[in-house]
């Protein structure tokens, strides 16, 4: 049993092709109580998203599966639920905020009336309560005119509103977990930080659990209690938020937090700075024996030949790191 929100155990999720199997998620765990927001952040590539679809059921089948372990939510292994089950957990208990808005959105509804949706199915309202929810969310999300807005259709709005259309829908049925997976990364930094503030307010007075996604470290510094560094599908690190940036203890989070994003900056200089780290993340499919990072790291040993196991050291942090 966990007493965890949620508690993944060995996760491995896995896509194969002709050119072999890339281990996306490769023997994860992690958990997220009540309450509480888990950045995991990382490179693009490391397995973040395809950790967020995996909670969802939502892989992409049949090139990817999850091949092994648990995902236990209020104790139940969703892995092991049948997909109407699994259905009524999506959007009810575990809501998703997704990198791409328009995957999610349906075209052909109005947006106050795929929100009201929302409000009807998961808190019982009748259509004109629904309707005006609805409009109260497209505001809270900072939408302006939501009364008008709320007429229109997805394709109407810029890639921005239909992010914080997309919010309003994940909060608006109230979940237990919300995975917010780079929510804000396509916003500007005022709607950002309108978004952000929404999610924190969201977490305290309804003690929502949030994973949160990003690759923008300076994010995770102002919204996450706990973070999660993962590399080639595993977590290398992980530590309370403060412990992380006054003390990062794995080579790889040493080298991401050089590159510390500044949230006052211009979205592109982030990109740019986030480049620091000598070498690139490995081919999934052909990963290196031993330590996936040790191509790239700064104090590579012989003895990194050997896959180093998370452990916890004396610090307190998680590491997965043979020089700790
Ligand atoms: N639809 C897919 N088809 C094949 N491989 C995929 C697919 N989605 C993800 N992968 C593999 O999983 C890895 C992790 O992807 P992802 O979780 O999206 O990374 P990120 O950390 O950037 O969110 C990718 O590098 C890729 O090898
Ligand atoms: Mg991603």
């Amino acid at each position: 049993m966990t007493n965890h929100l949620i508690e993944i155990r060995g996760l491995r999720t896995v896509f194969s092709s002709e050119e072999g199997v890339a281990k996306a998620v490769d023997g994860l765990d992690l958990h997220v109580d009540q309450g509480e927001t888990l950045g995991l952040v990382g490179e693009s590539g490391c397995g973040k998203s395809v950790t967020a679809l995996s909670i969802m059921r939502l892989v992409p089948a049949p090139q990817g599966a999850i091949v092994a372990g648990e995902i236990l939510f209020e104790g139940r292994d969703l892995l092991k639920l049948g997909e109407s089950e699994m259905r009524k957990i999506r959007g009810n208990d575990i809501s998703m905020i997704f990198q791409e808005p328009m995957t999610s959105l349906n075209p052909v509804f109005r947006v106050g009336d795929q929100i009201g949706e929302v409000f009807r199915l998961h808190r019982n309202m009748d259509s004109a309560e629904a309707a005006e929810a609805s409009i109260e969310m497209l505001a809270r999300v900072g939408i302006p005119s939501p009364r008008e807005r709320a007429g229109d259709y997805p394709h109407q709005m810029s890639g921005g509103m239909r992010q914080r259309v997309m919010i309003a829908m994940a909060l608006a049925c109230d979940p237990k977990l919300m995975l917010a997976d780079e929510p804000t990364t396509a916003l500007d930094v005022t709607i950002q930080a309108q978004i952000l503030e929404l999610m924190n307010e969201i977490k305290s007075s309804k003690g929502t659990g949030i994973i949160l996604i990003t690759h923008d470290l300076g994010v995770v510094a102002e919204m996450a209690d706990r973070v999660a560094v993962m590399y080639t599908g595993m977590i290398v690190e992980e530590a309370p938020v403060k412990d992380l940036y006054a003390s990062p203890q794995h080579p790889y989070t040493i080298g991401l937090l050089k590159s510390i994003p500044r949230i006052d900056r211009q979205r592109t200089a982030h990109r740019q700075r986030l480049n620091v780290i000598a070498g690139m993340v490995p081919d999934l499919r052909r990963l290196p024996e031993g330590c996936t990072y040790q191509d790239r790291c700064p104090e590579v040993q012989p003895q990194c030949i050997h896959p180093p196991v998370l452990q916890r050291k004396p610090t307190g942090h998680l590491v997965r790191c043979w020089m700790r």
